[in-house]
Protein backbone atom coordinates (compact mmCIF):
# COMPACT_ATOMS: atom_id res chain seq x y z
CA UNK A 1 0.00 0.00 0.00
CA UNK A 2 1.08 4.03 -0.10
CA UNK A 3 2.12 4.25 3.33
CA UNK A 4 4.16 1.62 3.28
CA UNK A 5 5.95 2.15 -0.03
CA UNK A 6 6.38 5.68 1.20
CA UNK A 7 8.20 4.14 4.43
CA UNK A 8 10.00 1.87 2.39
CA UNK A 9 11.58 4.76 0.16
CA UNK A 10 12.72 6.47 3.27
CA UNK A 11 14.80 3.38 4.51
CA UNK A 12 16.32 2.98 1.06
CA UNK A 13 16.71 6.41 0.22
CA UNK A 14 19.73 6.89 2.45
CA UNK A 15 21.70 4.03 1.44
CA UNK A 16 21.57 5.23 -2.54
CA UNK A 17 21.79 8.77 -1.12
CA UNK A 18 24.34 11.53 -3.16
CA UNK A 19 26.86 11.43 -0.45
CA UNK A 20 26.59 7.49 -0.33
CA UNK A 21 27.52 7.13 -3.78
CA UNK A 22 30.43 9.61 -3.97
CA UNK A 23 31.96 6.58 -1.21
CA UNK A 24 30.64 4.28 -3.61
CA UNK A 25 33.13 6.04 -6.44
CA UNK A 26 35.89 3.74 -5.74
CA UNK A 27 34.23 0.62 -5.59
CA UNK A 28 32.65 1.11 -9.12
CA UNK A 29 35.77 2.46 -10.69
CA UNK A 30 37.37 -0.94 -9.33
CA UNK A 31 34.50 -2.88 -10.84
CA UNK A 32 34.56 -1.25 -14.08
CA UNK A 33 38.74 -1.16 -14.16
CA UNK A 34 38.32 -5.10 -13.93
CA UNK A 35 35.66 -5.42 -16.55
CA UNK A 36 38.32 -3.08 -19.08
CA UNK A 37 41.06 -5.70 -18.11
CA UNK A 38 38.96 -8.99 -18.89
CA UNK A 39 38.34 -6.81 -22.29
CA UNK A 40 41.86 -6.23 -22.89
CA UNK A 41 42.20 -10.06 -23.37
CA UNK A 42 40.24 -9.34 -26.97
CA UNK A 43 43.03 -10.08 -29.38
CA UNK A 44 43.64 -7.19 -31.52
CA UNK A 45 41.63 -6.82 -34.34
CA UNK A 46 38.62 -9.27 -32.68
CA UNK A 47 34.86 -8.23 -32.03
CA UNK A 48 33.09 -9.23 -28.86
CA UNK A 49 29.79 -7.70 -27.00
CA UNK A 50 30.43 -5.11 -25.23
CA UNK A 51 26.95 -5.27 -23.47
CA UNK A 52 27.33 -8.93 -22.36
CA UNK A 53 31.45 -8.20 -21.60
CA UNK A 54 31.04 -4.42 -19.85
CA UNK A 55 27.42 -3.04 -19.44
CA UNK A 56 25.77 -6.29 -17.74
CA UNK A 57 28.31 -7.00 -15.40
CA UNK A 58 28.86 -3.58 -14.13
CA UNK A 59 25.54 -2.80 -12.61
CA UNK A 60 25.09 -6.26 -11.18
CA UNK A 61 29.01 -6.21 -9.50
CA UNK A 62 28.01 -2.48 -8.11
CA UNK A 63 24.41 -3.40 -6.87
CA UNK A 64 25.25 -7.34 -5.33
CA UNK A 65 28.88 -4.81 -3.57
CA UNK A 66 25.71 -2.31 -2.32
CA UNK A 67 23.53 -5.33 -0.56
CA UNK A 68 26.83 -6.74 0.92
CA UNK A 69 27.11 -10.71 -1.06
CA UNK A 70 30.15 -11.61 0.47
CA UNK A 71 32.85 -12.30 -2.21
CA UNK A 72 32.52 -16.11 -2.38
CA UNK A 73 28.98 -15.61 -3.79
CA UNK A 74 29.12 -12.79 -6.07
CA UNK A 75 29.60 -14.71 -9.12
CA UNK A 76 26.47 -16.97 -8.29
CA UNK A 77 24.97 -13.77 -8.07
CA UNK A 78 25.82 -12.64 -10.82
CA UNK A 79 24.71 -15.60 -12.87
CA UNK A 80 21.56 -15.55 -11.27
CA UNK A 81 20.13 -11.67 -11.92
CA UNK A 82 21.77 -11.92 -15.63
CA UNK A 83 18.88 -14.90 -16.09
CA UNK A 84 16.48 -12.74 -14.27
CA UNK A 85 15.59 -11.03 -17.69
CA UNK A 86 16.62 -13.70 -19.78
CA UNK A 87 13.80 -14.28 -22.16
CA UNK A 88 14.42 -17.15 -23.86
CA UNK A 89 14.74 -19.71 -21.05
CA UNK A 90 11.58 -22.18 -20.44
CA UNK A 91 9.10 -21.42 -18.20
CA UNK A 92 10.55 -23.99 -16.10
CA UNK A 93 13.86 -22.88 -15.96
CA UNK A 94 12.99 -19.67 -15.09
CA UNK A 95 11.13 -20.74 -11.96
CA UNK A 96 14.31 -22.90 -11.31
CA UNK A 97 16.79 -19.45 -11.25
CA UNK A 98 13.92 -17.19 -9.27
CA UNK A 99 14.05 -20.08 -6.65
CA UNK A 100 17.60 -20.15 -6.56
CA UNK A 101 17.99 -16.33 -5.88
CA UNK A 102 15.86 -16.13 -3.45
CA UNK A 103 17.73 -19.16 -1.51
CA UNK A 104 20.72 -16.76 -2.08
CA UNK A 105 18.88 -13.59 -1.15
CA UNK A 106 17.77 -15.36 2.37
CA UNK A 107 21.19 -16.60 3.06
CA UNK A 108 22.48 -13.10 2.48
CA UNK A 109 19.68 -12.01 4.92
CA UNK A 110 20.47 -14.86 7.83
CA UNK A 111 24.34 -13.84 7.06
CA UNK A 112 24.01 -10.18 7.80
CA UNK A 113 21.90 -11.12 10.60
CA UNK A 114 24.30 -13.11 12.33
CA UNK A 115 27.10 -9.97 11.54
CA UNK A 116 25.99 -7.10 10.15
CA UNK A 117 27.66 -5.07 7.74
CA UNK A 118 27.51 -2.08 6.11
CA UNK A 119 25.22 -2.11 3.10
CA UNK A 120 21.52 -2.49 2.69
CA UNK A 121 20.60 -5.65 3.71
CA UNK A 122 21.56 -4.55 7.28
CA UNK A 123 20.47 -1.18 7.40
CA UNK A 124 16.76 -3.45 5.99
CA UNK A 125 17.20 -6.10 8.93
CA UNK A 126 18.09 -3.10 11.54
CA UNK A 127 14.98 -0.87 10.88
CA UNK A 128 12.85 -3.98 11.15
CA UNK A 129 14.33 -5.36 14.79
CA UNK A 130 13.80 -1.69 15.63
CA UNK A 131 10.13 -2.27 15.03
CA UNK A 132 9.89 -5.24 16.89
CA UNK A 133 9.89 -7.44 13.98
CA UNK A 134 6.48 -6.13 12.54
CA UNK A 135 7.26 -3.48 10.33
CA UNK A 136 9.46 -5.56 7.50
CA UNK A 137 8.43 -9.02 6.93
CA UNK A 138 10.68 -11.55 5.67
CA UNK A 139 9.40 -11.68 2.62
CA UNK A 140 9.34 -7.97 2.39
CA UNK A 141 12.91 -8.08 3.03
CA UNK A 142 13.25 -10.03 0.28
CA UNK A 143 11.19 -8.66 -2.00
CA UNK A 144 13.04 -4.68 -1.60
CA UNK A 145 16.07 -6.74 -2.57
CA UNK A 146 14.68 -7.92 -5.46
CA UNK A 147 13.12 -4.68 -6.10
CA UNK A 148 16.47 -2.72 -6.20
CA UNK A 149 18.02 -5.15 -8.59
CA UNK A 150 14.86 -5.44 -10.81
CA UNK A 151 15.09 -1.86 -10.78
CA UNK A 152 19.20 -1.18 -10.25
CA UNK A 153 20.06 -3.78 -13.40
CA UNK A 154 18.97 -3.39 -16.75
CA UNK A 155 18.17 0.13 -16.69
CA UNK A 156 21.46 0.88 -16.10
CA UNK A 157 22.68 -1.72 -18.65
CA UNK A 158 20.98 0.23 -21.02
CA UNK A 159 22.37 3.32 -20.18
CA UNK A 160 25.43 2.02 -20.77
CA UNK A 161 24.58 0.38 -24.00
CA UNK A 162 23.03 3.33 -25.36
CA UNK A 163 25.81 5.73 -24.03
CA UNK A 164 28.82 3.73 -25.89
CA UNK A 165 26.44 2.95 -29.06
CA UNK A 166 26.20 7.00 -29.16
CA UNK A 167 29.61 7.73 -28.79
CA UNK A 168 30.65 5.34 -31.34
CA UNK A 169 28.24 6.34 -34.17
CA UNK A 170 28.61 9.94 -33.55
CA UNK A 171 32.52 10.78 -33.49
CA UNK A 172 31.44 14.39 -33.51
CA UNK A 173 29.96 13.76 -29.76
CA UNK A 174 33.42 11.67 -28.37
CA UNK A 175 35.07 14.69 -29.78
CA UNK A 176 33.29 17.38 -27.61
CA UNK A 177 34.58 15.12 -24.26
CA UNK A 178 37.74 14.72 -25.73
CA UNK A 179 38.67 18.17 -26.09
CA UNK A 180 36.61 19.47 -22.86
CA UNK A 181 34.13 21.35 -24.31
CA UNK A 182 31.52 18.33 -22.68
CA UNK A 183 31.84 15.74 -19.39
CA UNK A 184 30.59 12.25 -19.46
CA UNK A 185 28.32 13.79 -17.28
CA UNK A 186 27.04 15.46 -19.58
CA UNK A 187 27.07 12.12 -22.01
CA UNK A 188 24.68 10.46 -19.41
CA UNK A 189 22.33 13.28 -19.17
CA UNK A 190 21.86 13.79 -23.12
CA UNK A 191 21.69 9.79 -23.20
CA UNK A 192 18.83 9.75 -20.99
CA UNK A 193 16.93 12.56 -22.51
CA UNK A 194 17.36 10.71 -26.33
CA UNK A 195 17.35 7.25 -25.65
CA UNK A 196 15.93 6.23 -22.12
CA UNK A 197 17.00 3.25 -20.60
CA UNK A 198 13.10 2.43 -19.66
CA UNK A 199 11.51 3.89 -22.99
CA UNK A 200 7.60 2.93 -22.02
CA UNK A 201 6.35 2.38 -18.34
CA UNK A 202 2.73 0.60 -18.86
CA UNK A 203 0.78 -0.68 -15.82
CA UNK A 204 -0.23 2.92 -14.46
CA UNK A 205 -3.94 3.73 -13.84
CA UNK A 206 -5.60 7.04 -13.45
CA UNK A 207 -6.52 7.66 -9.53
CA UNK A 208 -9.07 10.31 -10.39
CA UNK A 209 -10.06 12.17 -13.75
CA UNK A 210 -7.10 13.91 -15.64
CA UNK A 211 -8.26 16.66 -17.84
CA UNK A 212 -5.68 17.53 -20.52
CA UNK A 213 -5.07 20.98 -22.07
CA UNK A 214 -6.85 19.49 -25.90
CA UNK A 215 -10.24 18.83 -23.36
CA UNK A 216 -9.93 15.26 -23.59
CA UNK A 217 -9.78 13.88 -20.29
CA UNK A 218 -7.87 10.70 -19.23
CA UNK A 219 -11.11 9.23 -16.84
CA UNK A 220 -10.52 7.26 -13.53
CA UNK A 221 -9.33 3.77 -13.49
CA UNK A 222 -8.10 4.10 -17.41
CA UNK A 223 -4.52 2.67 -18.50
CA UNK A 224 -2.12 4.95 -18.73
CA UNK A 225 1.37 4.27 -20.78
CA UNK A 226 3.76 6.83 -19.77
CA UNK A 227 6.34 7.41 -22.50
CA UNK A 228 9.40 8.93 -21.09
CA UNK A 229 10.95 8.32 -25.13
CA UNK A 230 8.18 10.73 -26.24
CA UNK A 231 8.15 13.18 -23.55
CA UNK A 232 11.65 14.00 -23.80
CA UNK A 233 11.78 14.84 -27.43
CA UNK A 234 8.70 16.79 -27.02
CA UNK A 235 9.28 20.06 -29.53
CA UNK A 236 8.15 22.74 -26.86
CA UNK A 237 10.69 21.51 -24.21
CA UNK A 238 13.76 21.17 -26.07
CA UNK A 239 15.35 22.90 -29.33
CA UNK A 240 15.76 20.32 -32.29
CA UNK A 241 15.11 17.12 -30.14
CA UNK A 242 15.77 14.77 -32.47
CA UNK A 243 19.39 15.65 -32.18
CA UNK A 244 22.02 13.86 -29.60
CA UNK A 245 23.80 17.29 -28.78
CA UNK A 246 25.90 16.55 -25.86
CA UNK A 247 26.65 20.42 -25.56
CA UNK A 248 22.75 21.39 -25.22
CA UNK A 249 22.93 23.39 -22.24
CA UNK A 250 19.42 22.16 -20.73
CA UNK A 251 19.17 18.27 -20.98
CA UNK A 252 16.17 18.17 -18.39
CA UNK A 253 14.22 14.76 -19.01
CA UNK A 254 11.60 12.70 -17.47
CA UNK A 255 13.75 9.13 -17.22
CA UNK A 256 13.80 8.56 -13.96
CA UNK A 257 10.42 9.15 -13.54
CA UNK A 258 8.74 11.99 -11.85
CA UNK A 259 6.57 12.57 -8.63
CA UNK A 260 6.56 10.61 -5.26
CA UNK A 261 7.84 7.14 -7.49
CA UNK A 262 10.90 9.25 -8.61
CA UNK A 263 13.66 6.65 -9.12
CA UNK A 264 15.53 6.07 -5.58
CA UNK A 265 18.90 4.89 -7.43
CA UNK A 266 19.59 8.08 -9.96
CA UNK A 267 22.78 8.83 -8.36
CA UNK A 268 23.85 5.82 -7.99
CA UNK A 269 22.74 5.14 -12.46
CA UNK A 270 24.67 8.73 -13.05
CA UNK A 271 27.93 7.09 -11.15
CA UNK A 272 27.87 4.15 -12.95
CA UNK A 273 26.73 5.45 -16.45
CA UNK A 274 29.92 8.20 -16.04
CA UNK A 275 32.25 5.67 -14.43
CA UNK A 276 31.66 3.36 -17.21
CA UNK A 277 32.13 5.26 -19.74
CA UNK A 278 35.08 7.03 -18.61
CA UNK A 279 37.15 4.12 -17.38
CA UNK A 280 36.07 2.56 -20.94
CA UNK A 281 37.34 5.19 -23.28
CA UNK A 282 40.15 5.91 -21.26
CA UNK A 283 41.49 1.94 -21.78
CA UNK A 284 40.39 1.78 -25.14
CA UNK A 285 40.37 5.14 -27.06
CA UNK A 286 40.46 3.40 -30.78
CA UNK A 287 37.27 1.43 -29.63
CA UNK A 288 35.40 1.36 -32.13
CA UNK A 289 31.69 -0.63 -33.64
CA UNK A 290 32.43 -4.30 -35.60
CA UNK A 291 28.89 -4.00 -37.08
CA UNK A 292 27.29 -1.69 -39.31
CA UNK A 293 24.99 1.01 -36.97
CA UNK A 294 22.38 -0.19 -38.69
CA UNK A 295 22.67 -3.99 -37.87
CA UNK A 296 22.32 -3.37 -34.02
CA UNK A 297 19.17 -4.81 -33.56
CA UNK A 298 17.12 -3.23 -30.48
CA UNK A 299 15.80 -5.42 -27.67
CA UNK A 300 12.03 -6.83 -28.20
CA UNK A 301 10.58 -5.06 -25.66
CA UNK A 302 8.29 -2.23 -24.93
CA UNK A 303 9.66 -0.91 -21.92
CA UNK A 304 13.17 -1.67 -22.01
CA UNK A 305 15.41 0.45 -24.45
CA UNK A 306 18.52 -1.27 -25.42
CA UNK A 307 20.30 -3.71 -28.12
CA UNK A 308 20.27 -7.54 -27.79
CA UNK A 309 23.98 -6.99 -28.34
CA UNK A 310 26.88 -4.13 -28.72
CA UNK A 311 29.42 -6.13 -31.07
CA UNK A 312 32.73 -3.94 -31.03
CA UNK A 313 36.40 -4.01 -31.71
CA UNK A 314 37.78 -2.43 -28.38
CA UNK A 315 41.79 -2.82 -30.05
CA UNK A 316 40.91 -2.15 -33.58
C1 LIG B 1 19.71 4.54 -15.76
C2 LIG B 1 19.25 3.81 -14.81
C3 LIG B 1 17.85 3.92 -14.25
C4 LIG B 1 16.70 4.39 -14.83
C5 LIG B 1 16.51 4.95 -16.23
C6 LIG B 1 15.65 4.24 -13.84
C7 LIG B 1 14.32 4.62 -14.05
C8 LIG B 1 13.34 4.57 -13.09
C9 LIG B 1 11.98 5.04 -13.29
C10 LIG B 1 11.43 5.62 -14.57
C11 LIG B 1 11.31 4.88 -12.12
C12 LIG B 1 9.90 5.34 -11.79
C13 LIG B 1 8.88 4.28 -11.96
C14 LIG B 1 7.49 4.77 -11.61
O1 LIG B 1 7.11 5.90 -11.89
O2 LIG B 1 6.81 3.98 -10.98
C15 LIG B 1 12.24 4.25 -11.19
C16 LIG B 1 11.93 3.86 -9.90
C17 LIG B 1 12.81 3.22 -9.05
N1 LIG B 1 14.16 3.01 -9.25
FE1 LIG B 1 15.19 3.47 -10.93
N2 LIG B 1 16.17 3.71 -12.70
C18 LIG B 1 17.51 3.49 -12.89
C19 LIG B 1 18.42 2.97 -11.99
C20 LIG B 1 18.12 2.58 -10.71
C21 LIG B 1 19.08 2.04 -9.75
C22 LIG B 1 20.56 1.88 -10.01
C23 LIG B 1 18.37 1.73 -8.62
C24 LIG B 1 18.84 1.16 -7.31
C25 LIG B 1 19.79 0.35 -7.14
C26 LIG B 1 16.98 2.09 -8.87
C27 LIG B 1 15.97 1.94 -7.95
C28 LIG B 1 14.67 2.34 -8.15
C29 LIG B 1 13.61 2.11 -7.18
C30 LIG B 1 13.75 1.40 -5.84
C31 LIG B 1 12.43 2.66 -7.75
C32 LIG B 1 11.03 2.65 -7.15
C33 LIG B 1 10.72 3.94 -6.45
C34 LIG B 1 9.28 3.97 -5.99
O3 LIG B 1 8.43 3.25 -6.53
O4 LIG B 1 8.98 4.73 -5.06
N3 LIG B 1 16.87 2.60 -10.14
N4 LIG B 1 13.47 4.10 -11.80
Amino acid sequence: DVYKRQWLRRIIAPAVSARRMAALRPVVEKVAAELADGLETTPAGAATDLRARYAVPLPIAVIGHLMGVPAGRREEFRARVDRVFDTMISPAEAAANTAALYTLLDDLIAAKRAEPGDDLTSALIAVREEDGGSALTEEELRDTLLLMINAGYETTVNLIDQAVTTLLTRPEQLAHVRTGRAGWADVVEETLRHDPPVKHLPMRFAVRDIPLPDGRTILKGEAILASYAAANRHPDWHDAPDAFDVTRITKDHLAFGHGIHFCLGAALARLEGETALRVLFDRFPDIELSVEPGELRPLASLISNGHRSLPVRPRP
